[in-house]
């Protein structure tokens, strides 16, 4: 039995325990520029013995005045701190590296006195008093809420099992963001050089929502091509420059979008839309740009040419103006639309708005002609020509009127069908 729990507690993963624990670092007063007292508690969970070292890192922290410039190093012994009776203290002044980090390696070491022996688990209380004239060059927020957490603690002592350890907590120091409403929600604080640094989408990783105040609460809007600005040349169209909402609307700086004006859509307001009618195209078309439709075979004008580019290579540029703030609505339609075998050169749903409907097509029950055959027939815009076996939309067959609200035929007297293509009673087929 007993062996058997010894086999069983060897299985066990054996948890690793750091050389320090419950670190926390206490700037008081938590302003920058002036001689703070700083307090460091941490327990050591080691026992540590005569000449070990306990190092601290402490960036943006300076003996020299509180300038760029570093003070002088304090050699061992020479800190003011307690408790004396176990530590000698050293000052190492970091390397003004840069703006963005200064004094990043900013060391103290605390030398465990010869005689001294320090037991397992005691928990240290260090404070490195006022008169040592150490300030904080510039700001940090909490340790607590901050990722590049740069506050080290670590020992060479041989009992070490671990190399740096992240102090756990410390206060903030310096005023942040305070200034700048703490960026509004929509930016994290540089709180060493006091400025907010806007999130993507309210002034950074666009290229048009640029930030323009200073606590990220306002943002510009997305710019497009002037629908109308001042000409500044003989050739310029007015059209040329980028602003925001494209002279169509109202940026709303708050949330950095755009109000368009009536008639106008898009993020940057860059598109009409397509017919003012309620709903863009009613229920029965699509609403495309002047680019969409010249790539498509059934809208109009039938070319049966739908690789056509829309306003390209006009004067060096690949695109004209219009090619996509133009739109037009593209008519659904029952019956297939183009020029090819089977289709028809006209579209079911008509209008501006497709709010119009034709009528069933037919043949003319009292001719012989066929007046649905558009083979070799030009299209009534006069581009495209039809193919073998081509419809022509021949409305109520030519015997009927349409009602284009409903696209109902009512035939004439004689005549019967949903595309009036039925004699009834006694006409008679005629030519
Ligand atoms: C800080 O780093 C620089 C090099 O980047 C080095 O010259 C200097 O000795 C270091 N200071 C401390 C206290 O570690
Ligand atoms: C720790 O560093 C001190 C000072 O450099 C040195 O005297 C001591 O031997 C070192 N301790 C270990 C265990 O290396
Ligand atoms: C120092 O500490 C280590 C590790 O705890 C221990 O093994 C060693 O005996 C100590 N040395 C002295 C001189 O007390
Ligand atoms: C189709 O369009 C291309 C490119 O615009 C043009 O070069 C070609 O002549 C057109 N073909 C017809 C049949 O219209
Ligand atoms: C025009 O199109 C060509 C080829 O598609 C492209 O290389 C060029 O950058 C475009 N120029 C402009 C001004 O967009
Ligand atoms: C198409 O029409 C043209 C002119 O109207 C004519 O010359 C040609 O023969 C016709 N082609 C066919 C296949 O009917």
């Amino acid at each position: 039995m007993g062996r058997a729990w010894a086999a069983l507690l060897l299985l066990l993963p054996v948890t690793r325990c750091a050389d320090f624990s419950d670190t926390h670092l206490y700037v008081t007063p938590s302003n920058t520029q002036e001689a703070v007292e700083i307090q460091l508690d941490f327990r050591i969970t080691r026992r540590l013995n005569g000449s070990d070292v306990v190092y601290v890192q402490l960036p943006k922290f300076t003996i020299g005045g509180g300038g760029k410039t570093p003070g002088e190093n304090v050699p061992r012994g020479e800190l003011i701190l307690s408790p004396s009776v176990y530590f000698e203290g050293q000052w190492d002044e970091g390397a003004f590296d840069s703006t963005a980090d200064p004094f990043r390696n900013t060391t103290l070491s605390l030398y465990v006195r010869e005689e001294v022996r320090i037991p397992p688990n005691t928990v240290v209380n260090l404070r490195l008093y006022k008169s040592n004239d150490i300030r904080v060059y510039c700001g940090f927020d909490d340790v607590e809420d901050t990722d590049d957490d740069e506050f080290f603690i670590w020992t060479n002592s041989s009992a070490s099992k671990d190399g740096r350890f992240s102090i756990e907590k410390s206060d903030r120091v310096g005023n942040g963001c305070s200034a700048m409403s703490d960026c509004a929600g929509k930016g994290s604080c540089d709180f060493c050089k006091e400025r907010c640094m806007c999130y993507t989408g309210h002034g950074s990783g666009d290229s048009y929502r640029q930030v323009s105040s200073i606590d990220c609460s306002l943002l510009e809007c997305p710019v497009g091509p002037a629908w109308g600005a001042i000409p500044k040349s003989a050739i310029d169209g007015g059209h040329d420059e980028l602003v925001m909402c494209s002279n169509a609307g109202e940026c709303l700086m708050e949330q950095g979008e755009c109000e368009c004006f009536d008639g106008f859509t898009g993020e940057a307001c860059q598109r009409r839309v397509c017919a003012n009618f309620g709903a863009e195209c009613g229920d029965h078309g699509q609403c495309l740009t002047m680019h969409q439709l010249a790539m498509r075979d059934d809208a109009f004008p039938l070319t049966g040419n739908a690789s056509a580019t829309y306003g390209a290579g006009v004067s060096g540029a690949n695109k004209t103006w219009d090619f996509e703030t133009m739109q037009g609505c593209l008519c659904d339609s029952d019956w297939a639309v183009g020029l090819g075998d089977g289709e028809t050169q006209v579209a079911e749903y008509f209008g501006a708005d497709c709010s119009r409907r034709r009528c069933p097509s037919g043949r003319d029950p009292s001719s012989k002609a066929d007046g649905t055959d558009c083979s070799n027939v030009t299209t009534p815009e006069g581009y495209g020509v039809g193919s073998k076996h081509n419809k022509c939309h021949y409305e109520c067959s030519g015997r009927g009127n349409c009602d284009y609200g409903r696209g109902t035929c009512s035939c004439f007297a004689g005549y019967a069908g949903a595309a009036c293509d039925r004699l009834i009673g006694n006409a008679a087929v005629v030519g």
